[in-house]
């Protein structure tokens, strides 16, 4: 398979358009998925032609590194990249009750933590996962600063940042990316941020594209769910049924260009001009081999406006 690799905001790294999100390793809020599993997805997704991994050390506390660590061991480390972040600091003396924090000290110390799980000696990409109101950005901007004079890591980024806190960030530093939820359904990221990025050459990793499975078109708007989904309000009642109705809308789109409905999302979030990678949740080898064939694929001007239509229109066509 063809590998394509886009440049990830005005950093050196070259990434695959689609990556492998770590979350779901995590065996948390996902459930329990089994780690061969999860390995078995990790070598398929460098099979083909997916090399860019985002971890946090928050996911499951830790164990989500471990398990990316233990499925790239061996693989020569030209053949991936990875990105994980910091912010939830647990505490083990509080029975693993979380603090934000992105302290100099804590930044520090949970990077060297993230890199022994990941068994790297360095973190291509390193992201602040959220706001932290505690700390000046100048106090982080110098963690990871001293982090890149040391070879701990290579680039910074953040997650859940909004413009103003993005801009108070890079008052202080250089931030390569940002990490917004984005997709089809929720993309209150085209107001502020995304022009903001374009403008400064900020790369976009878009977090949950398929909106927790519901835009992969698999549902039928009755199912029930044990994990995060089951009191998620898109998954509920009438609110969920509709979704569903809007997404089916999508599959003579998909199946006239030759692609499953995830596929189809997949590439039209990649469309943006903002947008470098979407990042998809996986559990199993079939999820990511699936996502990786969206790359490459073009959208026309006419289908991505009537993506967009079919998924928040009431009248249909
Ligand atoms: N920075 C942040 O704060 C933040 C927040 C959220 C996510 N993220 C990152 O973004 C990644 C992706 O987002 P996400 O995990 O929220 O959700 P997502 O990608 O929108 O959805 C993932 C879920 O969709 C289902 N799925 C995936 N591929 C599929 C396929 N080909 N066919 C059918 N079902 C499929 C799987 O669940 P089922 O099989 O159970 O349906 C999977 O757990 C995360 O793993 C993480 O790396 C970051």
């Amino acid at each position: 398979m063809a590998k394509e690799r886009v440049q990830l905001g005005n950093t050196a790294l070259m990434v695959s358009p689609v990556c492998f999100g770590c979350w779901q390793m995590g065996q948390t809020f996902w459930g329990t998925v089994p780690e061969e599993d999860l390995v078995a997805a990790v070598h398929k997704a460098l099979d083909v032609g997916i090399n860019f991994f985002d971890n946090a050390d928050a996911y499951g506390d830790g164990l989500a590194e471990e398990i990316l660590g233990r499925a790239l061991k061996g693989i020569s480390r030209e053949k991936f990249v990875v990105a994980t972040k910091a912010c939830h600091h647990w505490l083990p003396e509080r029975n693993n009750q979380r603090v934000p924090d992105l302290s100099y000290d804590y930044l520090v110390w949970e990077c060297e933590q993230s890199l022994r799980r990941l068994g790297l000696e360095t973190i291509d990409l390193y992201q602040a996962h959220a706001f932290e109101v505690f700390t000046h950005p100048e106090e982080t901007a110098r963690a990871f600063e001293v982090l890149k004079q040391q070879g701990k890591i290579r680039y910074a980024g953040c997650s859940n940042y909004n413009v103003e806190q993005l801009r108070a960030a890079l008052r202080f530093g250089r931030m390569d990316t940002v990490q917004p939820r984005y997709n089809l359904l929720c993309r209150e990221a085209e107001d502020e941020l995304f022009p903001f990025c374009m403008a400064e050459g900020i790369g976009v990793l878009a977090f949950s594209t398929l909106q927790y499975g519901l835009l992969t078109g698999k549902f039928q708007g009755d199912e029930t769910f044990d994990d995060l989904r089951k009191t998620h309000p898109m998954f509920q009642g009438e609110e969920f049924k509709k979704n569903v109705s809007r997404i089916n809308r999508l599959r003579p789109i998909a199946e006239a260009n030759g692609m499953t409905v995830t596929q189809q999302v997949i590439a039209a979030t990649l469309a943006h001009p903002a947008v470098t990678c979407a990042l998809v949740g996986v559990k199993s080898p079939k999820n990511i081999e699936e996502a990786a064939g969206a790359m490459g694929k073009s959208v026309s001007r006419w289908d991505y406006y009537q993506i967009r239509k079919a998924l928040t229109s009431d009248v249909w066509p």
